[in-house]
């Protein structure tokens, strides 16, 4: 709940400033008191009368509005604020805070502020990816600015890929995060979810039963706690947490390209259930029934273990390197083992005996493996787990 905290919201130029409207009515939802300021850009997606009407408070356009100045000036309406968000972020005005440009009231602000700024971004796939924004959002991060999203989808643009702006309630609980504790801001996490598919033929594949819920609990919590967190999933059914950088793939091979395009890293944790085999000749076109009623023969070779890869490199390893091991039978000792032939740091070991019910379930019951040896904790709920291994990497880089 944000009670008595105050949100400055600037609303810059995109088609995602629709969006901001719903932002505006969350916040007030959870008790926060929202000033506005609309630019120039903005204003030809949103009016300023909607704005004030869901804020119940003055927008401000205007550098140079001397009522407002003799009101309140554009310095102490920087600074009258709990945290600063900018949604939707655009290319054009995170340059211009990258040069410390001042020639409007929203670069303005942005300069005068002495409070924590939260960008949400959102553009055209092309200008998000280009070297420029991406130099930008490197140097802001290193400023201090904070992030929520772009996600990835189809674009109003009508193309697809990274540079939609984060959902609303993924905003909320970016700034609520942002408003709290957050013993891992500055931390990037990766975290690894749901299970893969692998691709027998167009219409067929191999999948195992994960939901991902486990994945998602654990990049929700370590947002929760400040750290900055890329999630990649396979094809799973758990929603998509909350303010982290998500990047859908399908294969085991995607999912390990994925991952080694996100580093560098502080921390990586693998709670992907990844298949351990991919058809070795899937096929481009459906695979029909013979009239012989012969099956047909599947040979599979081994995919890529992801996690041991990156725990065993020596180039960009992240400092903290966690896996699960989901075991049927002798679940300590073959996790113990497992921990040292993957060579990662902690190993999250889980009976998934279908009796245990912990596979798709809600809850789970881990050992947390470690040098020092063997940990269990009791059954929680998957969001309990989550949130007691994000306290214990937080703990880790006390
Ligand atoms: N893992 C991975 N890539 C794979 C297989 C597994 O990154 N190709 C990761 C999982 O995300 C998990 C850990 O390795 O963190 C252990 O997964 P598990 O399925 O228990 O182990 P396997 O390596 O598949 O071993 P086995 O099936 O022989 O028990």
């Amino acid at each position: 709940m944000l009670e008595g905290r105050k949100v400055l919201l600037i609303i810059a130029g995109g088609i995602s400033a629709y969006k901001s409207l719903e932002l505006i009515r969350l916040l007030r939802k959870s008790g926060a008191a929202v000033a506005t300021v609309l630019t120039a850009a903005g204003s030809e997606f949103v009016t300023s009368l909607t704005l004030s009407a869901l804020s119940g408070e003055k927008v401000h356009t205007e550098l140079f509005d001397l009522t407002s100045e003799s009101e309140m000036g554009h310095i102490e309406l920087s600074r009258s604020a709990d945290l600063v968000v900018v949604a939707p972020a655009t290319a054009d005005l995170m340059a211009k805070c990258v040069h410390g440009l001042a020639n409007d009231l929203a670069s303005t602000l942005l300069l005068a502020t002495d409070k924590p700024v939260l960008m949400a971004p959102a553009m055209n796939v092309r200008m998000w990816e280009h070297a420029a924004t991406q130099r930008n959002i490197n140097t802001l991060r290193t400023d201090g600015t904070l992030f929520v999203g772009p996600n990835e989808g189809d674009m109003a643009c009508g193309e697809f890929g990274p540079g939609r702006m984060a959902e609303p309630p993924e905003i909320l609980a970016a700034i609520e995060s942002a408003l709290g504790e957050r013993p891992l801001a500055g931390r990037h996490v990766l975290v690894t979810s749901g299970p893969t598919h692998e691709p027998i033929d167009p219409v067929r594949y191999l999948a195992n039963r994960s939901s991902g819920r486990q994945g998602t609990a654990i990049a929700d919590a370590l947002f929760g706690l400040g750290a900055e967190v890329t999630f990649v999933t396979g094809p799973a059914s758990a929603a998509r947490p909350r303010g982290c950088r998500v990047v859908e793939v399908e294969t085991a091979t995607e999912m390990l390209a994925a991952v080694e395009r996100s580093l560098p890293v502080d921390v990586a944790i693998f709670a992907a259930a990844v298949a351990d085999w991919h058809v070795a000749s899937s096929r481009d076109s459906k695979i029909k029934k013979d009239s012989s009623g012969r099956p047909p023969m599947l040979a599979l070779t081994e995919n890529p273990d992801i996690l041991a890869t990156i725990a065993l490199r020596t180039e960009n390893r992240p400092a903290l390197v966690v896996g699960f091991a989901a075991e049927t039978d002798e679940v300590i000792a073959n996790a113990t083992a497992k921990r040292l032939r993957k060579g990662c740091d902690w190993l999250f070991a889980n009976d998934v005996r279908p009796e245990t019910g912990i596979m798709g379930g809600p809850e789970n019951s881990v050992t947390l493996i470690t040098e020092a040896g063997a940990e269990a904790w009791p059954r929680m709920s998957k969001a309990e787990t989550a949130e007691r291994i994000a306290r214990r990497v937080a703990q880790h880089f006390a």
